[in-house]
């Protein structure tokens, strides 16, 4: 038994069914191990879907949180706040880092970069667009459509679904805002044709939104060359390029935000995930003069950079770059990549740093991700994995996950897809 029971009927009953849950009920963790409600472990390679960076019950988190929730929790933004600036400033710091290709630190831009904190992906990606219409209406005589990448993901609200290029999260749920269209990744000519001859529905582009690595649609890299001559193309038509790096952003992949292993500075970032450790918080950071295109009531959010979000943000980033977390998330990235391709039934691995899809030839993915769990059952450690459709596994463990880590999950992966296969 992994679950308590009277947890799960009150679940099944009262919660809106919109996941199908697995059978286990994780009760606290440590590091990338989690513990079920009956006391047995999991090797976490999800870490609640790549938010929890740090790893389950960090202590400079956990004091972080507790120290501000005996302070104060929620006063709204009407008021300065003592961690939001402090946030927005390391945030600033990191999005102007230069890195090289595999996201070792080499400079900085010395951009000025201002936050718009928000509490989600979703959140983040909305205020981006916000942002490119503004710009749009100021620069591009109201130019207002955003192209965005075929298998994107942008998140669950009208608008984000609008943005996210997978037309199979989109029945049912329209009409849909418009002013969005997606084109193949990696298809430069395809994106020229597009910002030359827009669809109807979107109209003139101010805007091109990519995520560097798409995360939910499977793992699928943007190439570095293409990154560079879309940031080119931008600059010559006055567009904004947004990036969405909320999956991938703060060292995920080795880099402080995965644009850096580019070479290239966006105008625009959205990220959430990351920054807190796994406390709900987002953020959409904009070039000064971008940023200062918002003025007060263009936008807002109750809890958006609360006193806890902040705290918590504020020590989340400042752990991670005084431990240098993207050193270790590059070395143990490189592990995991090796192991994985390893595995039997892997034909491919994709992805950066502790990023990383791995392509099966054969649709055993859902039945791995149960056997992950069931492991606990049968007295051994368990492994929570993630598939995304019939036939990849993603891998997002929290970044301080060991090698021994790595090594101990793959063995026992293998032992799992050879008993399936
Ligand atoms: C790249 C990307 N953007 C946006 C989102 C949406 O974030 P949230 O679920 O916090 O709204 C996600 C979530 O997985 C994501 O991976």
């Amino acid at each position: 038994m992994r679950v308590n029971d009277e947890d799960v009927r009150l679940d099944d009953s009262y919660v809106m069914h919109t996941y199908a849950r697995l059978p286990v009920e994780f009760v606290e963790g440590h590091g990338a191990v989690l513990v079920d409600a009956c006391g047995n472990e999991y090797l976490d390679f999800l870490a609640g879907i790549g938010s929890v960076s740090l790893g389950h019950a960090h202590p400079a988190l956990v004091s972080a949180l507790q120290e501000q929730a005996s302070k104060v929790w929620q006063v709204g933004n009407y008021y300065y706040e003592q961690h939001r600036g402090e946030l927005a400033r390391r945030i600033s710091e990191l999005l102007s880092a230069t890195t090289d290709e595999t996201g070792a630190a080499t400079g900085s831009t010395g951009t000025v970069w201002k936050t718009f904190f928000a509490n989600t992906g979703a959140e983040a990606n909305e205020g981006a667009f916000k942002l490119a219409r503004r710009w749009g209406e100021r620069n591009l005589g109201g130019a207002s459509g955003i192209v965005t990448a075929r298998m994107s993901f942008h998140g669950r609200t009208l608008a984000t679904l609008s943005a996210t290029g997978q037309e199979v999260f989109h029945k049912s749920f329209g009409p849909l805002p418009s002013g969005f269209c997606s084109v193949p990744l990696n298809d430069y000519d395809a994106l020229v044709a597009t910002l030359d001859n827009p669809p109807e529905e979107m109209g003139a582009a101010c805007a091109v939104l990519l995520e560097c690595i798409q995360g939910e649609g499977g793992v699928w890299p943007a190439d570095l060359e293409y990154l560079r001559k879309v940031r080119e193309l931008c600059d010559e038509r006055g567009l904004m390029l947004m990036v969405d790096e909320v999956q991938t952003g703060f060292f995920r992949t080795g880099a402080p935000f995965s644009y850096m292993r580019a070479g290239i500075e966006p105008d625009i970032v959205a990220m959430a995930k990351g920054i807190a450790g796994g406390f709900p918080t987002g953020a959409v950071a904009a070039r000064e003069e971008v940023a200062d295109l918002m003025v007060p009531g263009d936008h807002g959010s109750t809890f958006g950079g609360n006193p806890l979000a902040a705290a918590v943000g504020c020590a989340c980033v400042k752990t991670m770059v005084d431990e240098d977390l993207g050193a270790h998330v590059r070395e143990v990235g490189e592990h995991l990549a090796k192991r994985l391709a390893a595995l039997p039934h892997v034909v491919e691995v994709r992805g950066a740093g502790l990023m990383r899809g791995a392509q099966l030839d054969a649709p055993i993915a859902t039945p791995l991700v149960d056997e992950g769990i069931a492991l606990a059952a049968e007295g051994e450690r368990g492994l929570v994995l993630n598939h995304i459709g019939d036939s990849i596994l993603r891998f997002l463990p929290p970044l301080v996950v060991t090698n021994e880590q790595v090594d101990q999950m793959a063995d026992t992966l293998e032992r799992l897809i050879i008993g399936l296969a």
